[in-house]
């Protein structure tokens, strides 16, 4: 029970590695508000994890202000706080960048990067104002190494590293830490589109010879999450089975 009695909200939790990460909570004791814009599929993921504790669906799309505040305003009303935050909602848009259009660059960066400011300084009040928090981002190590087809993605998860270590600098004194994890090749729906010959040459890539599951990039979130990690601020994990 790592994470007994303690309110997250965890975004893009309707499928993959979001959704692993809202059961792991529940099962280490947390109240989770599973956030995203899909929702149909956020009432399917609240009705399955709701026998493992409690647990709310909120259909909010991370450029929304209202939404967002909306939300923030009804997990404060019923569960009284907000401990953890969990920004991991994404996407991807890929393409070479001289077939790239400007739309598919802006909505990368849109949703990726300010998405996580926008939920960021949603929390931040309630956080500061009892000097308690843990802030999560998800980066990639496409941010730290580059990857074809994806300057749009990469550019989002480079400056993810960014925002996260400054708001470790800015936040520390306010007991809130704030760490990101920088996944390697995980299966979810984002990886399952890539054709099967590019599947195994990515593969082949990683030391461990497979790709990671959405539960192993979870288990990091978790440690983040917890107060094993107290001294560990503005950090950023790799978690890519040895790949970069
Ligand atoms: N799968 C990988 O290999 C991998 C690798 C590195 C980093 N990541 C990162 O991990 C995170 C989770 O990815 P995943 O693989 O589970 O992908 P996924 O596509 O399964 O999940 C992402 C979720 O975010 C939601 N979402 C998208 N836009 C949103 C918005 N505007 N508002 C709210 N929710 C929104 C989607 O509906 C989806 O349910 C992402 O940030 C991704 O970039 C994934």
């Amino acid at each position: 029970m790592r994470l007994e009695g303690k309110v997250a909200i965890v975004t893009g939790a309707a499928g993959g590695i979001g959704y692993a990460t809202a059961k792991r909570f529940l099962e280490e004791g947390a109240v989770v508000a599973i956030c995203d814009i899909d929702a149909e599929r956020v009432r399917v993921a609240e009705k399955e994890l709701s026998a493992l504790g409690k647990v709310r669906g909120f259909a909010v799309d991370i450029l929304n202000d209202e939404q967002i505040e909306n939300m923030v305003k009804a997990v404060v009303a019923e569960f009284g706080t907000i401990d953890i935050l969990i920004n991991n909602a994404g996407i991807t848009m890929d393409a070479q960048m001289y077939k790239m259009n400007e739309d598919q660059f802006d909505q990368v960066l849109d949703i990726n990067v300010k998405g996580t400011y926008r939920v960021s300084k949603a929390v931040l009040p309630i956080m500061m104002e009892k000097h308690y928090g843990k802030i999560v981002n998800a980066s990639s190590i496409s941010g730290l190494t580059g990857n074809f087809g994806q300057t749009n993605y990469a550019a989002s998860k480079a400056a993810i590293m960014g925002l996260t270590r400054s708001m470790g600098r800015e936040l520390g004194k306010w007991g809130i830490n704030v760490n990101a994890v920088a996944p390697g090749f995980i299966r979810t729906r984002m990886t399952d589109q890539i054709p099967p010959d590019v599947m195994k040459q990515k593969i082949d890539k990683i030391p461990v010879k497979r790709p990671g599951q959405p539960e192993e990039i979870a288990n990091v979130y978790l440690f983040l999450a917890s107060d094993e990690a107290s001294f560990v601020n503005g950090a950023i994990i790799v978690a890519d089975g040895g790949m970069h």
